[in-house]
């Protein structure tokens, strides 16, 4: 069974050292423990570890709370072992958590058009393809493109 529970700061390392190990397979980015503690203290951003049995499995960073957009973006995600349906458990739950904030109208991430597994999982929880930004990010070595997906409220409670 597969739970969240909000992150603290204790849990920072244990979430920069997944970010290190998906990074390094380049399917994410990583942030500074700087930029983890600034976002993690924001009432912007909602930082989560996904429990398996109780067990750290994950993590989710979920920011957008205080824009004026109502725009909710799934920041980062990792499920510590990967294809098992664990990191798409964590997502519906988190994707629930930004919808029972009344203001949330869209939740939204970005995805590598290559990290396949990734892209099935989000379509099977209703995120819908939205576009591709054409070579948009360089990563010091190649330029990266990067697909587009949300879902809506009203496609949520549907
Ligand atoms: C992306 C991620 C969150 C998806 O969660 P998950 O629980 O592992 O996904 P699932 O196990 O439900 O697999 C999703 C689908 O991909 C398929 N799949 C599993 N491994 C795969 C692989 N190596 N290549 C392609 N498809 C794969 C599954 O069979 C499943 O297909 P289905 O929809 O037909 O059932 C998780 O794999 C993860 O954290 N990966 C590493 C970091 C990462 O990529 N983060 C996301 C960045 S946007």
């Amino acid at each position: 069974m597969i739970t969240l529970r909000p992150a603290l700061a204790d849990d920072l390392p244990y979430i920069m050292e997944l970010e290190e190990r998906f990074n390094a397979q380049g399917y994410v980015l990583r942030d500074s423990l700087e930029t983890h503690r600034e976002r993690l203290a924001s009432p912007d951003a909602r930082y989560f570890i996904g429990l398996r049995d109780r067990v750290p499995a994950g993590f989710v960073i979920l920011r957008g709370f205080a824009g004026l957009h109502r725009s909710v973006e799934v920041k980062r995600l990792a499920a510590a072992d990967p294809g098992q349906g664990i990191g798409r458990e964590m997502l519906r739950l988190a994707v629930g958590a930004a919808f029972a904030h009344p203001d949330t109208h869209r939740v939204w991430l970005d995805v590598y058009p290559e990290n396949e597994r990734a892209r099935r999982a989000y379509r099977a929880l209703g995120f819908v393809e939205e576009g591709l930004l054409r070579e948009c990010e360089f990563d010091g070595q190649r330029l990266r493109s990067l697909v587009i997906m949300s879902i809506l409220a009203r496609e949520y409670r549907g």
